[in-house]
């Protein structure tokens, strides 16, 4: 059931498969990151998938009355489907019918038994590059900072797992481009680019940038100081990715354990910003003090509001903000205005209401018609 005021985000995965156990089991596990149609035939499959178009469709062996691979090659025929991913899962990992799917126009295959983790990586990945193609289309300015960031992330996520210093000048160079989307007004295509894109914690943290980026612009800030702010963004969850997906990603309640391992994500990111030698004070006071509130109910200094500057104070507005309106796989977000009531009502002793005031006066300014959609 979908509170008044939320939006669904979830991408649709359609499931084809003739062997009703399996399509159960990958439907239950699917459930919590995607909304899931499921076939057991292939005239029905063809059908539903024309009447509701997903955003990938798994295959198995055999979907009645023929096999996976003769179901996938129908699929491709169907103008709407043509370019849809497909993942083809195979009973026993066979050459010979994994190549023909993949001739038939399969774009991954996985093999019984897998994990479910695997699942879920292969078909986020499939997801991701049809996003990622669609950057194409928009404006030059916010494709460079999509990609940038993008890939910015990706090398950030591996250094971070071998322990590697960060480079800051590489994460400057790539918020530049944010920048320069906020500042030539083209940003909101940055928000929807970003938007069904399947990294949560890529997702949030570029919107957070970019957001970032608009308040200190807006506010009259020099470009250095955007730059910072687009950095600060950037790179202020970057201990969440020491976390587990599963743990991030959990739908039901979370152990006492689970919360103490997603508070961790800030002494965790704060520790790593500070292998660079020339990472900017700034930087880390957003990474650092995000999550304190004015109250001093916050985490992990518990610090009052003499105690957070302004810089904290900022980073506090945009990353609740964010949050309630990120597009989350796992729950539904929060309309713009929705957001900002809950901001400044049962938040207003948290967060600094007079930014609060005029962040939202920037963001209903520059952006009405992403507003007009909840964003
Ligand atoms: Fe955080
Ligand atoms: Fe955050």
């Amino acid at each position: 059931m979908i509170a008044p005021g939320k939006i669904p985000d979830k991408h649709l995965v359609a499931i084809a498969d003739g062997n009703s156990r399996h399509r159960e089991q990958l439907s239950s596990t699917l459930q919590s990151y995607y909304s899931v149609h499921t076939y057991g035939d292939s005239t029905n499959a063809l059908m539903g998938l024309g009447v509701s178009p997903p955003g990938l469709v798994i295959v198995g062996e055999y979907v009645p009355p023929s096999s996976g691979v003769n179901f996938i090659r129908a699929m491709r025929f169907e103008r709407e489907l043509g370019q849809t991913p497909v993942v083809f899962i195979s009973d026993n990992g066979d050459p010979d019918v994994l190549a023909a799917a993949l001739t038939a126009g399969a774009t991954d295959c996985i093999i019984k038994p897998y994990r479910r983790s695997a699942l879920l990586s292969v078909i986020s990945a499939q997801i991701n590059i049809k996003v990622e193609k669609s950057w194409k289309e928009l404006p030059s300015l916010a494709r460079d900072a999509l990609q940038d960031t993008l890939t910015l992330f990706g090398s950030i996520a591996d250094i971070f797992d071998q322990s590697y210093p960060i480079q800051y000048g590489a994460v400057a160079e790539s918020c530049a481009s944010v920048v320069d989307a906020v500042t030539t007004g083209v940003f909101p295509a940055i928000l929807e680019g970003v938007r069904d894109h399947d990294h949560v914690t890529f997702v949030h943290s570029l919107r957070a940038a970019t957001l970032l980026a608009l308040f200190g612009y807006s506010i009259g800030l020099p470009r250095s100081q955007q730059i910072l702010l687009a950095c600060g963004g950037l790179l202020h969850d970057v201990g969440k990715l020491a976390i587990r997906h599963s743990v991030l990603n959990k739908t039901e309640n979370l152990t006492e354990d689970e919360k103490q391992m997603i508070r961790d994500h800030v002494g965790l990111g704060v520790s790593f910003l500070r292998t660079a030698s020339d990472m900017p004070k700034g930087v880390l006071t957003i990474a650092g003090q995000h999550h304190e509130r004015l109250d001093g109910s916050g985490y992990p200094l518990a610090l009052v509001a003499n105690q957070q500057n302004e810089l904290s104070r900022m980073s506090a507005v945009v990353d609740v903000f964010t949050a309630m309106t990120d597009p989350r796989m796992y729950k539904p977000r929060y309309r713009a205005e929705e957001a900002f009531k809950i901001m400044s009502g049962d938040m207003a002793a948290q967060i600094d209401q007079e930014l609060v005031a005029r962040f939202r006066e920037i963001y209903l300014d520059t952006m009405p018609e992403v507003t007009a959609k909840g964003a």
